[in-house]
């Protein structure tokens, strides 16, 4: 297999759309559930997204967003760090087809994530469920540091543990 990240075309989503599918049904991600996977897939603030091909097929993805306030993510990186949300871009939507994990397409897709935000000087902070533990691994793996723990909340009154991970800058 030829592992290919590059930036998403619009003919990807429906491919996407069905991983997401597919994912949603192994590990409960996202929580909110995928009633409309394309819409989820277009993030209203995005900054950039990226698609992990085997060969030409799609088969995970992430999407880079422009922090605002009223992000978890975005407000616990103010609280430690006091620094100016315009500076922040948030990683979201990154997912990899259940048949195609473990071969580096999470990590080389949240790699194209870390080298954007660098080369344009932003500071990068997201938050994750503490029960999607692959993930969380391929952060810490990545340099991610965790600062805050919260509590997600969605649907009706529905909670999940969360925790918020900043990637540090480089010395
Ligand atoms: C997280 C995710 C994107 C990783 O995708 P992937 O292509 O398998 O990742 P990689 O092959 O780059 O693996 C990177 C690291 O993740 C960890 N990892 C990957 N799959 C794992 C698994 N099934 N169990 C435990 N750890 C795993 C490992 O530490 C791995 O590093 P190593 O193989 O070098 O030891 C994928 O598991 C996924 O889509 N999960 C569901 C959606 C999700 O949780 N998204 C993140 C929301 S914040």
């Amino acid at each position: 297999m030829t592992l290919t990240i590059r930036p998403r075309h619009d003919e990807d989503l429906p491919a996407l759309a069905a991983a997401l599918v597919r994912v949603h049904a192994q590990d409960g991600y996202p929580v909110e559930g995928v009633a409309d996977p394309e819409g989820w897939l277009r993030h209203p603030n995005e900054l950039q997204s990226w698609t992990a091909t085997n060969d030409t097929h799609p088969i995970g993805q992430v999407t880079l967003s422009r922090a605002v306030p009223d992000d978890d993510a975005a407000r616990a990186w103010q609280e430690q760090t006091g620094g100016d949300i315009d500076r922040l871009a948030i990683p979201v939507r990154l997912f990899v087809d259940p048949d195609h994990r473990g071969s580096g397409a999470g990590r080389l897709l949240m790699e194209a994530v870390v080298n954007y935000a660098r080369s344009r000087g932003l500071a990068i902070a997201f938050d994750v469920m503490l029960k999607d533990r692959a993930a969380i691994r391929l952060y810490e793996r990545l340099g991610a540091v965790r600062i805050a723990d919260l509590t997600h909340h969605y649907g009706d009154g529905l909670t999940e543990p969360a925790a918020v991970y900043v990637v540090p800058l480089p010395n």
